[in-house]
């Protein structure tokens, strides 16, 4: 299978990510199909919220086209027919397997056989959703992160029957789209991120439901901790940085101690039930008022600007030391 890059980019589902996205490519000049599948999409959301992501990208210095500029990259429809002129198709549709298999089927309906498909499922096994296409080896994981148009951040994932060398490919490419990329070789539930986050919220429920900490006791503390060295440079370097001794010393102790229950915690359990869905709704960990929830969705805005600027910053700064030294990385 070869890769065939015509710079077309197909993407299905304009919701909040799959708009996140559009706006990432257009942004790099990439021509983009947008396909809506439900008309709600095209007909009141996506496009200004697309071109309100450019415009903010502009005034941030990310750009210097106009939105109205970047938004002709960006032809929106609802017929599948136009992906056709692709290469590439990243479905971003909502997270249910039937849903996913159903655009998988219209999808390869259209395109011809070496046109890659890839899904943006935040959970679903590469392998599971690669079984139900009729050419299983064109499709990947490509797991975005929002706003995709300032986190550098991307998981490129192979299922089973993914060939490894397309994936070096789409990294490649990727790279070129401004990302700082990572690619799962094998696949595996839940990817780099998810699997590490989750372990991470499994401990933080812990602590709360237990009466160690408050809510907002652990938020604070992962600010201050975690939150001021990982966009720097990742869990293993740190431990080179602190002296990583002190590291196998505590986990001889600390493993033991960690929750691994695997049932879902009884706190996000009894919010989700009674419909809480955090900032949209105003009910979740905290309660918000319509205007506590708009200043923290700003703020979360301006922060992820800020974020993109001083990680860019720092990753240009160290990427020479770090690819020089590449070769040294523990290989098991
Ligand atoms: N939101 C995030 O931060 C995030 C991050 C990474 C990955 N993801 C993944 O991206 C995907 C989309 O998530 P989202 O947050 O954009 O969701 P969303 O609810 O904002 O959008 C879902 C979109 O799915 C489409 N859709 C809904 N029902 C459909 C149907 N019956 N048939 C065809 N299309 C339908 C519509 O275009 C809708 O706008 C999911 O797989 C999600 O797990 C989301």
């Amino acid at each position: 299978m070869k890769l065939k890059n015509n710079s077309t980019v197909g993407i299905v589902g304009l919701g909040l990510m799959g708009s996140s996205i559009a706006a990432a490519l257009a942004l790099k000049g990439q021509k983009v199909i947008a396909i809506a599948p439900m008309a709600s999409d095209v007909d009141e959301t996506a496009p200004d919220r697309i071109k309100s992501s450019l415009s903010k990208c502009r005034e941030e210095g990310l750009t210097a086209k106009t939105p109205d500029e970047l938004m002709s990259n960006i032809h929106f429809t609802s017929d599948y027919e136009n992906l056709k002129s692709c290469w590439l198709v990243i479905e971003c549709v909502f997270e249910d397997l039937v849903i996913k298999q159903e655009v998988f089927k219209k999808v390869e309906a259209v395109v011809a056989d070496d046109v890659i498909i890839t899904s943006n499922t935040s959970a679903i096994p590469i392998s599971m959703l690669q079984n139900h296409l009729k050419v299983p080896e064109r499709f990947f994981g490509m797991h975005w992160a929002e706003p995709a148009y300032t986190s550098p951040f991307l998981e490129i994932v192979c299922g089973e029957k993914s060939p490894v060398d397309i994936g070096e490919e789409l990294h490649a490419i990727a790279t070129n789209w401004g990302k700082r990329p990572t690619l799962v070789r094998k696949d595996i539930r839940g990817f780099i991120t998810n699997r590490i986050m989750y372990a991470m919220y499994r401990e933080a429920f812990h602590l709360v439901e237990n009466g160690y900490a408050t809510i907002s006791d652990v938020d604070r503390a992962c600010k201050n901790d975690g939150g001021q060295w990982m966009a720097f440079c990742g869990l293993f370097r740190y431990m080179d940085l602190t002296g990583l001794k002190a590291y196998h010393a505590v986990m001889k102790d600390l493993f033991p101690e960690l929750s691994n229950k695997i049932t879902v915690p009884k706190l996000i359990d009894d919010i989700a039930r009674a419909d809480g869905n955090g900032i949209s709704n105003g009910k979740g960990f905290y309660d918000y008022t319509p205007d506590e929830a708009k200043k923290w969705e700003e703020t979360f805005e301006r922060f992820a600007f800020d974020m993109h600027h001083l990680s860019t910053k720092y990753a240009n700064e160290m990427e020479e030391l770090s690819s020089i030294k590449k070769k040294n990385e523990k290989q098991l």
